[in-house]
């Protein structure tokens, strides 16, 4: 149950999530770890409905980190045909709700079914204005920034760009993120307290919350909870508290 009162004039323009206990969900339970991550699938199809409703402008999840090709090769299959199975099942219902699917990560090494569906996804809502939902696929925070330094050392090797004269917005641009602002609030459920190779860059100032609540079990209401925790705090950016800014 939501204890305090979410202010809809105040909805982070962008939430990111690390889904994170499908597999301790399913061992509670005495099922293989793929049903956690099936009952995971549907957690993220409520989550991403509620996210749309409640305005917010971009959602980042974290379905598939450079790190989790280390899990057997069950698994790993597993999660991707979750993914087809997801987009099957949403595909019609994201347009509708005019939500525009982007992927962040390097797809090319996921299997080729994978690969097809993401582009029939990334087609099929390009156009719409909505919501967009950015799936993290073979995704990790330390070679997105890597990918992007070797861009710009290129670029200064071939006499395109003087390296003293680059920018944090030169690095952002070779991000999968460039053109979208930085999440203001990341969620990470199921226990652990730590980044695990999101977004760091781009989360360098987004309120962390963090809930022992197992993936599978994060429901829309759990997200309204994590908005408005996010809600009560002062976001200071290095600068002053609100109180001694004196606007509270
Ligand atoms: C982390 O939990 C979860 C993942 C690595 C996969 C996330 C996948 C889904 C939510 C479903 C698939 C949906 C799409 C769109 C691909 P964990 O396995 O690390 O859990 P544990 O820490 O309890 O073992």
């Amino acid at each position: 149950m939501n204890t305090g009162k979410l202010d809809p004039a105040r909805i982070p323009a962008h939430i990111a999530m690390v889904m994170d206990g499908n597999g301790r969900w399913a061992k509670e339970k005495g099922m293989p770890r793929v049903a956690g991550h099936n009952a995971g699938m549907q957690s993220l199809k409520e989550i991403v409905k509620r996210c749309s409703v409640l305005g917010v402008k971009h959602l980042t999840v974290y379905a598939f980190s450079t790190e989790n090709w280390k899990r057997p090769q069950e698994e790993v299959g597993g999660i991707f045909k979750l993914l087809v199975l997801y987009i099957n099942s949403e595909l019609k219902e994201l347009c509708e709700n005019n939500v525009k699917v982007s992927v962040l990560g390097e797809i090319d090494r996921l299997p080729d079914e994978a690969v097809q569906k993401l582009q029939e996804a990334l087609e099929a809502t390009k156009d719409n204005d909505g919501m967009e939902f950015h799936i993290a696929l073979n995704y990790g925070g330390r070679r997105e920034i890597l990918l992007s330094v070797q861009k710009l050392a290129k670029l200064a090797a071939e006499g395109k760009i003087d390296p003293e004269s680059i920018t944090e917005a030169d690095l952002e641009a070779g991000l999968f993120t460039a053109g979208f602002p930085d999440p203001d609030l990341l969620i990470r459920t199921g226990g652990e307290k730590r980044l695990s190779n999101f977004l760091l860059w781009q989360g360098a100032y987004s309120e962390l919350v963090f809930t022992d609540t197992w993936w599978p079990d994060f429901t829309p209401d759990c997200l309204e909870d994590a908005i408005i925790e996010y809600q009560s705090r002062d976001r200071r950016y290095g600068g002053l508290t609100a109180e001694k800014r004196g606007t509270k």
